[in-house]
């Protein structure tokens, strides 16, 4: 019941879609920090490799990247087949990879539609589908592999920007999370998903001008995410102390969902 034993990840193989920045960056780095491989995935190639470069350096541990478009099944195919030349199996797939879209619902476009819905949520079934092999490879019954898909609280609660799709493609990674957990569970693969409220990030960030502090100032926390807090729940659920837990959604928001309030009166 040591913590070294409750959350040790050391030696373990992961795969981070979307690690060159952002929340993948954060998830990438707690798992580098503490012994962990990691396959990073983007498509701007340089910034990608620039940022593998930078981390294995900061850590001193292997952060290999790979540069593919996990939109198309060309390029899931792709990044799959690459990283099943270089490992036998693999401990941790985190479907961080996302994209958001905004525009008035009169002409909200089919291009941005499909945009949202086939990495969002496309790429995570492929991608879990196509990594089960490696992903069984490693998985026992003392110790299963895991999967954590990226969801989002505008999944849980409505946003109040014209994202139309985002939220919806989130609430389905949320359901997809528990229709494949109740499958892989059978298979020691533990399926799980987070989801975040306000991290700094290209995403957030566009959508706030990069300037976090109204943001902040609404949180119940008062402040935005970190990536403490960020890679502390991925560990969570990829270390023995999250191995009962199975097919969840946690949100990690400062409390915005779970202490809503309405007023009827
Ligand atoms: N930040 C937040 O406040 C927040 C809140 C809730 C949920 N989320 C979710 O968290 C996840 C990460 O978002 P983020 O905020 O960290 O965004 P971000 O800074 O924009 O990072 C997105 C990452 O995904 C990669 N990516 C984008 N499109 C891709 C594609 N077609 N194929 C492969 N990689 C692709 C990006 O690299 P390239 O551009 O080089 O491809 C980048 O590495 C997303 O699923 C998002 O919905 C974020």
């Amino acid at each position: 019941m040591k913590i070294e034993n409750l959350f040790s990840i050391e030696n373990k193989v992961a795969v981070v879609t979307g690690g060159s920045r952002g929340i993948g960056e954060m998830i990438t780095s707690g798992f580098l920090a503490n012994g962990v491989k990691v396959y990073i995935s983007a498509r701007k190639a340089p910034a990608l490799i620039d940022k593998a470069n930078e981390l294995s350096e900061k850590y001193g541990i292997d952060c290999i990247p790979v540069p593919c478009d996990l939109s198309s099944m060309e390029g899931i195919n792709e990044f799959v087949e690459i990283i099943e030349k270089k490992e036998e199996g693999i401990d941790f797939l985190i479907n961080n990879a996302g994209a958001a879209w905004g525009e008035p619902l009169e002409s909200f476009s089919e291009k941005g539609w499909d945009k949202v819905m086939d990495l969002n949520v496309k790429s995570i079934f492929f991608l879990t589908q196509k990594f089960k092999t490696l992903l069984t490879k490693n998985a026992t019954e003392e110790d299963p592999s895991r999967v954590i898909n990226i969801g989002s609280i505008d999944g849980l609660n409505v946003p109040a920007m014209e994202t139309y799709p985002y939220g919806a493609s989130k609430a389905a990674v949320h359901h997809l999370t528990r229709v494949l957990a109740a499958k892989l569970v059978k298979e020691n693969i533990l399926v799980n998903a987070i989801a975040p409220g306000p991290y700094p990030s290209n995403m957030l960030g566009a959508a706030v001008n990069h300037d976090y502090s109204e943001i902040a100032k609404r949180n119940p926390r008062n402040r935005v995410g970190t990536p403490e807090d960020m890679a502390g729940l991925a560990i969570f659920l990829c270390s023995r102390a999250g191995a009962y837990t199975v097919g969840e959604t946690i949100t990690s928001d400062g409390g915005i969902v779970k202490t809503s309030t309405h007023n009827l009166s």
